[in-house]
């Protein structure tokens, strides 16, 4: 199978990932429940994630890493803890229902809500953002990269507005983290939101919520935390105020392998292999008739997304014949991101999604490339 679909989830895992795992399930207490070696063991390991997980996405302090089960469960953390009625946020047209979900649920109860609109190829003008965030406004919430069309936004040009009208800025960053540059204090991030089975490469059931020292947040849920047990409230330190119940250890000792092997592969270098297959495949499916791709691909830095329709073809019938006849592996459909596929004018056909790894090859390119060829010639 050729796998085109990292933007869903990474299906090719590095060395190392499987191993960690397997080797937890053989030897993990529950971690923070206990001072025998196997609790303390998973313990050690829960922490040392942390630390990975904090240096390589700028978080100041390991203890602000709080484990969540995906980058949803993060942001809902993140909008939960900080959004109440009344207060008002901006957000863009690129979110996903991660995003937007939490914050129509808020909005029926009060919250005041602004899009930054996006036009026909994802692009959002930043005087927008200028002209919506308010001197109330308490965050923007944001993606790092549009899960559609890939484009990527100007997170420290976001930051440095929604500071001066004294807002914090939530970034969703599950298409990005682990390939594109991400510094949560070089870039004024108050909280990052983060998956762990896609860039990261780890395990799915993994996720964090990194958060900038002095950001409050109250509990999303309550519980055992193993520490603090006769206080009848939740523990007041990160990141036992936002993790109750047991984590899921085994998941994150794989992810922790994914980051030994992030850290001596180079971010940057795995990013340029993705980079280098994305950007040929939209160099020749760009060119081919018929065939209309969305996106803004003058970007020197965005996801490894190319999403497309070929005219006459149904974009999830395309999908299917791309697994069937060719045994290409992609996403088609709405990818949970409405507004997007509105402000594309996709949002009745939707659109075939291509997104890449650093595992793919270049000839898994030029065969994806030539399937798409193929399909437009037919219609
Ligand atoms: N959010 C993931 C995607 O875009 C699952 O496919």
């Amino acid at each position: 199978m050729i796998y085109l679909d990292s933007a869903a989830t990474s299906l090719r895992k590095p060395d190392g990932v499987a191993e960690a795992v397997a080797s937890a399930l053989g030897c993990f207490g529950n971690p923070a429940r206990g001072g025998h070696p196997a609790a303390l063991e998973a313990n050690r390991a829960v922490y040392a994630c942390r630390r990975k997980l904090a240096a390589l996405l700028g978080c100041p302090r390991p203890d602000h890493v709080v484990f969540t089960c995906n980058a949803t469960e993060a942001l809902n953390i993140a909008i939960y803890g900080l959004l109440s009625p009344g207060d008002h946020a901006v957000t863009t047209d690129l979110e996903h229902n991660s995003v937007l979900r939490p914050l129509y649920d808020l909005q029926a109860r009060g919250l005041e809500l602004d899009f930054v609109p996006a036009d026909g190829q994802g692009r959002v003008d930043y005087a927008d953002y200028d002209r919506l965030i308010r001197p109330d406004t308490k965050a923007v919430i944001c993606t790092h990269a549009s899960n559609l069309t890939g484009n990527a936004l100007d997170l420290p040009r976001i930051a440095e507005i929604a500071h001066s009208r004294g807002a914090l800025l939530i970034v969703d960053a599950a298409q990005t983290a682990g390939a594109l540059p991400l510094d949560m204090g070089a870039m004024g991030i108050d909280l990052l939101c983060v998956t762990g089975h896609k860039g990261l490469m780890g395990p799915q059931g993994t996720g964090a919520l990194l958060i900038r020292p002095g950001v409050e947040l109250r509990p999303f849920k309550r519980g055992g935390s193993g520490v603090h047990s006769h206080d009848p409230e939740q523990p007041k330190d990160y990141p036992t105020r936002l993790e109750a119940g047991t984590l899921n250890a085994h998941g994150i000792a794989g992810l922790s392998a994914a980051l030994d092997y992030i850290a001596v592969a180079g971010r940057e270098s795995l990013y340029a292999l993705e980079h280098a297959r994305m950007q040929r495949f939209y160099e020749a499916v760009s060119v081919i008739p018929g065939v209309t791709v969305y996106g803004d691909f003058t970007q020197p830095l965005r996801a490894g997304i190319v999403s497309l329709n070929i005219a006459g073809l149904d974009a999830t019938r395309a999908a299917d014949l791309l697994a069937t006849d060719y045994d290409i592996a992609v996403r088609a459909g709405a990818h949970c991101a409405p507004r997007m596929h509105r402000a594309l004018g996709t949002r009745d056909c939707g659109a075939v999604r291509f997104s890449f790894s650093p595992f793919t090859t270049p000839e898994e390119v030029e065969q994806a490339a030539e399937a798409v060829r193929e399909l437009a010639e037919q219609e």
